[in-house]
């Protein structure tokens, strides 16, 4: 059975005061749920990730991105043995803001997967389409090559230890979310490429989530696609209360 996950993308939101604020809410709420059959994470600002790791206690706490290098002159960067220090586990790679905004491509998140499974962190790898993209029909196209240049001299043994995410550029903080049979087609293909990148075998116990404008009214369809594996959320993790009542819609 594969893992699954709810994990919420606080992007540049949040100030110290109310990221911790949410935790304490959102892990008493949590608290109540003592079958839950997903794994959830959050993945706030750098600035107060330590706090939310030391706080957190049954969340997954992730990093929103992280530099390939253990050091140097990067300023403004934050390298992984930074991230080990205040014990974070998984970093996002390649969230289409990241790679829209700041140039990232393919070879960048190859070299940033490669330095977190290197430290034996988790990388959560972002891949999908721009709206042009999907327009031309060229969506398969785009996330087989995000697939295959993200992952070069990364072996089946490592492989497992990625979480992956579809992510349609076209539906992230747009309120149009791809369809439940989209995100199913997409996560299915991307399933098959790991099959022949890997092995079937390898590809079977991959978690594949999708992401996009997911609210509580449709997580319970993304969460039942057979090879969707979770949900990545934007902008409907924010509040403790309403990301509790996804969290519990996820569940059922
Ligand atoms: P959204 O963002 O849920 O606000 O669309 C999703 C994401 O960026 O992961």
């Amino acid at each position: 059975m594969r893992k699954k996950y709810v994990i919420g993308n606080w992007k540049m939101h949040k100030n110290n005061v109310e990221a911790l604020a949410f935790v304490d809410r959102f892990e008493s709420l949590l608290a109540k749920e003592s079958n839950l059959d997903l794994i959830v994470g959050v993945c706030p600002g750098f600035l107060s990730l330590q706090m939310v790791s030391n706080s957190a206690k049954r969340l997954l706490v992730a990093a929103q991105n992280c530099h390939d290098k253990d050091k140097g002159a990067y300023t403004g960067e934050i390298s992984i043995p930074m991230l080990q220090e205040i014990k974070i586990h998984y970093s996002l790679v390649g969230h289409s803001e990241r790679r829209s905004y700041y140039n990232e491509t393919n070879t960048s998140c190859n070299l940033k997967i490669k330095a977190l499974l290197a430290h034996h962190l988790r990388p959560i790898y972002c891949v999908g389409e721009t709206l042009a993209q999907y327009e031309a029909t060229q969506t398969f196209q785009v996330v087989a090559t995000q697939l295959k240049e993200g992952l070069k001299e990364v072996n089946k043994n490592e492989v497992l230890n990625l979480i992956f995410a579809y992510e349609p550029v076209w539906s992230i903080g747009t309120g149009k979310n791809a369809s439940s049979a989209i995100a199913q087609s997409v996560c299915a293909f991307m399933r098959k490429t790991l099959a022949s990148l890997y092995d079937e075998e390898t590809a079977s116990k991959i978690s594949i989530l999708y992401g996009g404008s997911v609210k509580n009214d449709n997580v319970a369809e993304y969460m039942n696609c057979e090879d969707v594996d979770g949900v990545l959320v934007g902008g409907a993790s924010l509040e403790a209360e309403s990301f509790y009542q996804l969290i519990k819609q996820a569940s059922k």
